[in-house]
């Protein structure tokens, strides 16, 4: 398929604060130079914003990374995960076609989209909330057929049971996604039949359902509404397995609610979704209490003889990162190299946009191994 760009454009495009500061952190991922890297998850934030690329949000997300727009274009219209028309606002339902989905019964939900939705593919329905696709295979064969609504897979799909979930949808609820007739993940239809002797199944879900009851806006999140920052790795280190254990612990206790149910019945309303979200942006009484975790290691008012180290020699440490550091008065290995736990929590909680850094890459074990051996060398 020719993949242009929609002769429909906007004047502009802006990320939203939140979905900048997250671009500015998938950038700090690659060495500095190599910032274009980000090029795949940087659109795939502009399309999550807007529900689909048009072309000044292409050339927004190039002149970010610094790079040319044609190369920005390349990306954007070689993967078929970026849409390049508009989309329904309510959701884009990618129907997978290819032959596990087609044997059991694709072109049946093919034909619920060409009833319900429009007639053709990328066509936007006559309310502008739904538009539909077919798709190659997305990896849930052995649950085929099924179909992707912003990222989520909903399984074991039947012509009713979408019908159900595209009435769901309009009705503004956020249809719970995964196997669509009672299946825990990818087990025979009939049970589990193999490996029995191993432990069945903790939770009511599993991990890839879990996460989108958790967060409660998956299909919502592409219609333009504020985007939940979702990056463990700028948290606190362990902060991603805490809460895949907050997480399974939550979903023991909760009833799990009929397939095609709004995610709201499990108990995550959709206000505490909202605030669980916002509790991952910093906010300014996030700040206020970040202040008062740990102690403050003394700092230095200007680099000793007016010559900092090149913090940037610790791994994990950029460019934004050292500037961080000298703006709280840290510009030598030594400083960091004498920080106790209590300052680490402190710096940890401290640095803006790169939350607990300091001890996910053991920045005070490095900077004591290149104290040591510049005091070997001598230098
Ligand atoms: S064939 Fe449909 S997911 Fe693989």
């Amino acid at each position: 398929m020719l993949r242009r760009l929609s002769p429909i454009q906007p004047d502009s495009f802006e990320f939203t604060p939140a979905n900048l500061e997250w671009a500015r952190a998938q950038m700090t991922k690659y060495p500095e130079g190599r910032q274009q890297s980000a090029i795949i998850p940087v659109l795939w934030r502009a399309q999550e914003q807007e529900g689909w690329l048009s072309r000044p949000a292409i050339e927004y997300c190039a002149d970010l990374l610094g790079m040319a727009y044609i190369r920005a274009l390349e990306v954007a219209t070689f993967y078929f995960m970026f849409q390049l028309h508009p989309v329904g606002s309510v959701a884009h339902i990618q129907i997978c076609g290819t032959t596990t989905c087609m044997i059991c019964g694709s072109g049946e939900l093919i034909a619920i989209c060409k009833e319900k939705i429009a007639a053709q593919p990328h066509t936007l329905s006559d309310d502008g909330r739904f538009s539909w696709e077919e798709v190659e295979c997305l990896g849930a064969c052995s649950n085929a057929p099924m179909a992707q609504i912003g990222k989520d897979f909903y399984e074991d799909l039947t012509s009713e049971k979408l019908a159900q979930l595209i009435d769901a949808l309009a009705g503004g609820q956020v249809p719970l996604p995964g196997p669509q007739e009672g299946r825990y993940s990818s087990e025979p239809k009939k049970g589990q039949n193999a490996l029995t002797d191993l432990l069945p199944p903790a939770n009511e879900y599993n991990a890839s359902v879990a996460l989108a009851a958790r967060l409660g806006d998956t299909i919502k999140r592409i219609d333009g509404t504020e985007v939940p920052i979702l990056t463990p790795w700028v948290s606190q280190p362990d902060a991603a397995s805490d809460d895949q254990a907050g997480e399974n612990a939550q979903v023991e206790d909760e009833p799990r609610p009929a397939a095609g149910q709004p995610v709201d019945e499990t108990g995550v309303t959709e206000q505490e979704a909202e605030a669980e979200s916002a509790a991952d942006v910093e906010s300014d009484q996030d700040a206020a209490a970040a202040q008062t975790q740990g102690r403050r290691p003394q700092g230095l008012g200007a680099p000793r003889a007016g010559q900092p180290d090149d913090l940037k020699q610790i791994s994990g440490v950029g460019p934004k990162l050292e500037e961080l550091l000298h703006s709280l008065g840290f510009y030598h290995f030594d400083q960091v190299a004498a920080w106790a736990d209590e300052e680490v929590a402190w710096v940890d909680q401290n640095l803006e946009g790169f939350k607990g850094r300091v001890s996910r890459d053991a920045w005070v074990r490095q900077a004591r191994e290149i104290v040591n051996k510049r005091k070997g060398t001598g230098s």
